[in-house]
């Protein structure tokens, strides 16, 4: 059996979708949050996986005596120091196409700027923020006319959809 450690700090719905596509496959999941009452946690509990809330400073020492296969970051809003990473393969889902608009607000600033396609790209974590190998990547095209909510639905989507299927396949 393989284990994934998801690693979110806020709303969890890419938790979610990642906990329902491995109901029923051989990969146990586990969370583990940075902030205390995070929605992220209340998921966790009605959908009966094993969380940790463990504030980021403390991360290291949670982890080093720990294994898992894989750990995902899904809207982890911190960024890992060296000693965290040289534990695992650490992989993050990003919503812009790298190396466009890496960083916090991507996709509102990807809105903003005018372009006509933005996306989601799932890449492995580097200590340097939103750089890494690239894995995979989805293009969203913004249409004329389209509200900022209509373009956050659909990239949440697209996540919910991709995220799952490259973690399995990395698996
Ligand atoms: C996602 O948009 C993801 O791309 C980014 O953080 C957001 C997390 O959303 N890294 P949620 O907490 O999974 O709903």
């Amino acid at each position: 059996m393989k284990k994934i450690l998801v690693m979110a700090s806020g709303n969890g719905s890419n938790f979610e979708a990642i906990v329902e596509y491995f109901r029923n496959k051989d990969v146990l999941i586990e969370l583990l949050c940075n902030i205390e009452g995070a929605n992220v946690i209340s998921r966790a509990k009605r959908l009966g996986i094993k969380y940790f809330i463990v504030k980021f400073t403390d991360t290291y020492k949670f982890l080093k005596d720990k294994k898992y296969d894989l750990y995902v970051l899904a809207g982890y809003m911190r960024i890992l120091p060296r000693n965290v990473l040289a534990l695992g393969r650490f992989v993050n889902i990003h919503p812009s196409l790298l190396p466009e608009f890496r960083g916090l607000n991507a996709l509102k600033r990807a809105y903003n700027s005018g372009c006509k396609v933005t996306g989601v790209t799932v890449h492995y974590v580097e200590e340097e923020v939103d750089t890494g190998e690239i894995i995979a990547a989805r293009k969203c095209e913004i249409k004329q006319g389209m509200a900022l909510c209509e373009l956050e639905s659909k990239i949440h989507q697209i996540e919910h959809n991709m995220y799952p299927k490259i973690i399995e396949e990395i698996l």
